[in-house]
């Protein structure tokens, strides 16, 4: 008799962020800090509701919707709002009509569709990710058939992004190459790249014919809604090469688990940007047939109407001041105890400083960020990855002490 399939299968390793969260709930102990999962806290260390939100979802519970299926690439009362949220309202690529947007599961959702939509035109892709990224990328891409090479990214200092490096060795890139990049708030590093690369990764894609793919998920929790998307809206000024933009409403809506994302396909004309809208439909009909749609309803409602989309902004930005705030606190603590500092000190203190966005990298070993967890009950993501919003007044000081003695 043959063994039943699968009876012999070892466990598969944990995700790498999401399994850490996994870790931190089954942790009995009491003064565990959850700095891990990139989902913004507040100072009682709750992930709370925006009124915003809350006030919708109590009008759409009156309103009584229908639950039945959206269509495959969504809801046009979303995608409208979220393209505008993305380019900006008068965006000339807009007013042209060369981008079509797709309503996704998610962000994740919409690099797994542009994934799968590459690998059916040009099987052979490869997708340039860099070092270091969102640890799911290289599982995205991979999951959809596509290989993965690496640039590199952090400057060997910290302070800012390796522009030189990363594109001589994009240089290597071939046409139908996908190249990933973080528009804004790079995670894990924190380190964006300049107008200068921005428009070097224009070129790329004009002269070389690759396939920018912008992971826009933390738009507002840089330094704005408008100046985080710089760098997208200047890409989609240029009408000579297509690029795709996976953008979620995750974080800047705080509506995590309700999967609210989109795909932006960027490309030279109307009829373009509507035959390739096509083929990710298909692509995305193939993976989960069509978008869930309560989260989307509620973001799409916020944005289309003047008063709550002024409410949510303000609520955005008290999101990014926290962030801000911590930021400082952060590397004021870690100054006290010894952690960081400048020349000499084991983390230097103007790198962090620089770092936008909800993460801060410490660039700890894997030994340093076990000893973290184990000892301290400190759960970071590999690096040294902090969720700089999950850091509260309660647990600031001890988080800190805690990565000065794994340095020591
Ligand atoms: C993170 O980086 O922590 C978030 O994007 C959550 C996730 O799905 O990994």
């Amino acid at each position: 008799m043959p063994r039943p399939m699968f009876a012999d299968l070892q466990p598969a390793a944990p995700d790498a962020i999401l399994g850490l969260a996994d870790a931190f709930r089954r942790d009995p102990r009491s003064g565990k800090v959850n700095l891990a999962v990139g989902v913004y806290q507040d100072e009682a260390g709750q992930t709370p509701i925006l009124t915003t939100v809350a006030e919708v979802e109590r009008r759409l519970a009156e309103k009584g919707a229908s639950k039945s299926y959206l269509p495959i690439g969504g809801d046009r009362f979303f995608t409208g709002p979220a393209r505008g949220l993305v380019f900006g309202e008068d965006h000339e690529a807009l007013r042209a009509q060369r981008v079509e947007t797709l309503q996704t599961p998610g962000g994740t959702g919409a690099l797994r569709v542009a994934a799968d939509l590459v690998h059916g035109l040009v099987p052979g892709a490869t997708a340039w990710l860099s070092t270091p990224t969102w640890p799911n990328h290289a599982q995205i891409f991979q999951a959809a058939g596509l290989s993965v090479r690496w640039y590199p990214y952090l400057r060997e200092d910290g302070q800012g992004v390796d522009e030189d490096g990363m594109f001589k060795t994009l240089a290597d890139s071939a046409p139908g190459d996908i190249v990933v990049v973080h528009a804004c708030c790079h995670n894990p590093t924190g380190a964006d790249i300049s107008s200068g690369a921005w428009k070097k990764l224009a070129w790329l894609a004009a002269d070389r014919g690759v396939l920018p793919v912008l992971d826009f998920a933390y738009q507002g929790f840089g330094d704005g809604l408008d100046a985080d998307a710089a760098g997208v809206r200047a890409m989609a000024r240029d009408a000579e090469f297509t690029f795709f933009v996976a953008s979620s409403m995750s974080k800047n809506f705080a509506v995590y688990a309700e999967r609210v994302g989109a795909l932006s396909l960027v490309c030279r004309s109307p009829d373009a940007a509507a035959a390739l809208a096509s083929h990710a439909r298909a692509a995305a009909r193939a993976c989960y047939s069509n978008p869930p749609a309560h989260g989307a309803e509620i973001v799409a409602t916020i944005l289309r109407d003047p008063e709550l989309r002024s409410n949510w902004m303000a609520e955005v930005a008290n999101m990014r001041n926290r962030i801000n705030e911590n930021r400082s606190r952060l590397v004021e603590t870690l100054v006290a105890n010894g952690a960081a500092g400048g020349p000499g000190a084991p983390i230097q203190a103007a790198g962090l400083l620089l770092q936008r966005g909800m993460f801060s990298l410490l660039g700890l070993s894997a030994g340093q960020v076990a000893r973290l967890r184990d000892e301290f009950g400190v759960y970071v993501v590999s690096g040294g990855r902090i969720n700089v919003a999950g850091l509260t007044k309660a647990n600031l000081e001890v988080s800190c002490k805690a990565i000065a003695a794994v340095l020591t």
